[in-house]
């Protein structure tokens, strides 16, 4: 179950603010003429991380590419529920910054794979196909659903684009180099949809329900497009040295950002773990939920404390503490943000 969208009219020129100053300066995009024709990527083969063979690199690389080349799909499913749902700030970012944007962020991928030898003809009838796939949306359609959706892929992208920007730094900095390029523009879109998510999560704070439905049903486009391999990605994520506790941080501060509030994040922990339903046992989140939900919702914000204190992001909170008429610095720091 989620809440009805009902984002107040402030809230909506908040938003159509907020893309247009992205519009007016969406950062340097991915230049990929700067790219060389081709670059020798064999080396890389030589020093792969410890267990991971040459399969499974050239799989990792396959998976960015086939998912970074299906921009055109994931534009129109965002462009049809924007509109669906009158949200022409959505559709206007979707169609004019980010889709431009992401066009450009196969290419490193295709040059690494070219460089090792791969025909070219054989990737790009191999990328046509899944430019033809089906992509599987497993969350909602509102406006919210679709902005958490964004900054939960962003961020998982980003940081896997990092992992593999790393891998190839010290045999092959040019291939880095394409790589940080991209991933630096990953960092940005996570940071859009993060303050669009914020944005109306404060204008109408139910949403919650809607951002944990979204990060509970939460999966990765490689899923239904390339599914081969994205159920590898796991085994190859932990091959290139990737922290897990340090995802589950980063996202927890994430979603600490969209609410801005001890207490509403408090909630959103408890509703994605209701709905994701990941305890078993007599006592089911939704009991506790009961509990929490006593009075003013004061159980919420404990738990959202303790939560915030066990992973160092007590910090987060403890602005809340100052004097009132003391502005905090998220709002600002957003806006900072989204000017790129
Ligand atoms: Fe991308
Ligand atoms: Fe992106």
């Amino acid at each position: 179950m989620t809440t009805t969208y009902a984002v107040p009219p402030s809230a909506i020129k908040e938003l159509e603010g907020l893309v247009t100053r992205i519009q007016a300066n969406p950062g340097r995009m991915v230049d990929t003429a700067s790219f060389p024709e081709r670059v020798n990527t064999r080396a890389i083969l030589n020093d792969l991380p410890e267990g991971m063979s040459e399969e499974d690199f050239v799989g990792v690389i396959e998976l960015a590419m086939f998912t970074e080349c299906a921009t055109d799909i994931y534009a129109s499913a965002i462009t049809a529920r924007a509109r669906d749902a009158g949200a022409g700030w959505l559709a206007t970012f979707n169609e004019d910054v980010w889709k431009p944007d992401e066009y450009m962020h196969a290419e490193p991928f295709k040059l690494i794979l070219l460089g090792m030898g791969f025909n070219e003809s054989d990737l790009d009838r191999r990328i046509s196909e899944v430019q033809q796939g089906t992509f599987v949306h497993n969350g909602g359609d509102t406006p919210v659903n679709v902005t958490t959706f964004g900054m939960v892929q962003e961020y998982l992208t980003d940081h896997f684009h990092g992992l593999i920007a790393d891998t190839l730094k010290p045999m092959l900095p040019e291939a880095a180099h394409m790589t940080y390029e991209v991933k630096r523009r990953e960092t940005l879109h996570m940071v859009w949809y993060r303050n669009m998510t914020a944005i109306q999560v404060a204008a109408q704070p139910e949403l919650v329900e809607n951002v944990a439905f979204e990060i509970a049903r939460f999966q990765l486009p490689g899923n239904s497009l390339v599914p081969e391999l994205q159920s590898q990605a796991e085994r190859w994520l932990q091959m290139m040295g990737a922290d897990i506790g340090r995802i589950t941080r980063e996202l927890g501060r994430l979603m600490y950002q969209v609410t801005e509030s001890p207490r509403l994040f408090g909630q959103l922990i408890m509703e994605t773990i209701d709905k994701k339903d990941l305890v078993t046992g007599r006592i089911k989140p939704h009991h506790v939920k009961w509990v929490m939900e006593r009075p003013g919702g004061w159980g919420y914000a404990l738990l959202g404390e303790a939560i915030l204190e066990r992973t160092g992001m007590a910090f987060m909170f403890k602005k809340d503490e100052k004097p009132r008429g003391v502005p905090t610095c998220t709002r600002r720091f957003a806006t900072a943000c989204a000017r790129g």
